[in-house]
């Protein structure tokens, strides 16, 4: 195949891949949604299911996109124009590229919460916030402020488009290098201090102790469902970047690698929060507001607790940008690539396209109630958002992408590309049976299970 006419960029080495990659992985889903998942899905059981799901589903079709991505040197659309004569398979990348966008609009709300708390943590707003009405009570505040959230979300965006416009090594390697450590270091630091405070060793066991008498078909699959958005599967994101990455890079190594540091991150996370929650006795089944409510009552009650609160609010913003620039880049090089469009245009256009779509969620939330306005603009966009792109569409995504491989261009074309710099794949054989078999059915199965239940995760 002929190389791409336009200079696409490419990371300057694996490293550059690994960390940008695991950037993109890492991000709300690691600190917000999984611990706040396994709460609600018992704990030591559902982080069980976890790790079995992203090494047996999980890094399977991140490989299958990875390989995809350095094969073509494409997009998610051109990838898979490269790759068939059909018309089908590209609008498969076309809903790749659309889910992008979908998530990036409600996600920057999301992502412009921390900014908020960041803000009120360096500005003294959390501060006597020690019992969980007053923390709700500042949670409200902040979601139900129609100015504050589509500041918060708008913001977020611009941050992201500052990086994506830089390009490939000089603007995404260059944040995700810095940025990436950073978070390691905060996290460290926030498990120990969390780790040492007295009786966090119920969060301990609460996370790792399996009761097996909690599993139910929901455990199971949000389990699954967790390991995909958490692993940036389904949507093409590994096929972007695995797309610049250098044929002499050892391919499986940084793949599975990627993997590793996303779900140390989602344990890490747990054992920041957990221990914590146990330690001044809160309920790990809190839900979504398990990070925003319940932690500013956790930073009140420790010693040095403001210092802890500036910096975990600041290390979940890195996180989402890093996420957030995975979600635009998918986009844009899909402008640049088949479109002929600028970067710097593409990632201005999509961003601000992205915006007018993050307002509706950024105001569904409570603000359109405080103002009083009804019909439309009452719906719960971000609710929606979230289960039409990060659940229903994803799930598709990586169904359709696993049958792709597996059966369509083929397990042997697969595997050259992943091995193309000479390492090999350990357990290849296991691989080609696991995305031709198992991750379609097992992906299929829950699709199936969100569609007929209605189930959001
Ligand atoms: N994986 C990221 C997280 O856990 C979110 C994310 C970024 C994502 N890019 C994606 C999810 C692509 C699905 C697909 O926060």
């Amino acid at each position: 195949m002929s190389a791409p006419s336009v200079d696409r960029g490419q990371w300057s080495g694996k490293l550059g891949f690994i960390l940008a990659a695991a950037g993109s992985a890492i991000g709300l889903g690691n600190i917000w949604r999984f611990p706040y998942t396994a709460g609600e899905n018992g704990g030591g059981a559902f982080v069980l299911i976890y790790l079995g799901f992203v090494a047996l589903i999980g890094v399977p079709v991140l490989l299958a996109e990875l390989a995809i991505g350095r094969k073509t040197q494409r997009n998610p659309v051109g990838a898979f124009k490269a790759l068939t004569e059909s018309k089908f398979w590209p609008m498969v990348g076309g809903l790749g590229v659309l889910t992008g966008f979908g998530i990036l609009a409600f996600y920057s709300v999301v992502a412009g919460w921390t900014l908020g708390y960041l803000y009120m943590s360096l500005t003294g707003g959390l501060a006597g916030v020690t019992e969980a009405g007053a923390s709700a009570a500042v949670f409200t505040n902040l979601v139900t402020d129609p100015v504050w959230a589509i500041v918060l979300a708008g913001a977020f965006l611009l941050l992201t488009i500052l990086v994506v416009r830089g390009g490939i090594s000089g603007g995404i390697e260059r944040a995700t290098k810095i940025l990436m450590p950073l978070l390691f270091v905060i996290m460290l630091i926030l498990v120990i201090r969390a780790m040492t405070l007295p009786g966090a060793g119920a969060g301990i066991s609460y996370l790792f102790k399996p009761d097996f008498s909690k599993i139910t078909t929901t455990v199971v699959m949000s389990a699954l469902g967790q390991a995909l958005f958490s692993l940036s599967l389904g949507m093409g994101a590994m096929i972007t970047y695995g797309s610049y990455l250098p044929e002499k890079e050892n391919m499986p190594f940084a793949g599975v690698s990627v993997a590793f540091f996303d779900t140390l991150i989602a344990i890490m996370a747990g054992l920041i929060i957990f221990p914590a929650l146990f330690a001044t006795g809160g309920d790990p089944s809190g839900g979504p507001g398990l990070v925003f409510v319940v932690l500013p009552t956790i930073f009140n009650a420790m010693p040095a607790g403001n210092f802890f609160a500036v910096a975990f609010y600041a290390l979940l913003a890195i996180a989402a940008l890093t996420s957030t620039i995975s979600l635009l880049e998918v986009v844009v090089s899909y402008f640049v690539d088949e479109r002929g469009w600028r970067r710097d245009k593409a990632a201005w256009t999509i961003g601000g396209l992205c915006f007018l779509l993050a307002v509706p969620s950024a105001l569904s939330q409570g603000a359109v109630a405080e103002l009083g306005t009804g019909g439309l603009f009452s719906w719960d966009f971000l609710t929606l958002n979230n289960n039409i792109w990060g659940n229903y569409s994803l799930s598709l995504g990586a169904i359709l992408i696993s049958v792709f491989v597996g059966w369509k261009w083929g397990i042997p074309s697969a595997l050259a590309s992943l091995e193309a710099s000479g390492d090999r794949l350990p357990a290849a054989g296991l691989w080609g049976f696991l995305i031709r078999y198992v991750c379609p059915v097992v992906i299929l199965i829950l699709l199936i299970f969100i569609v007929a239940t209605g189930t959001y995760f």
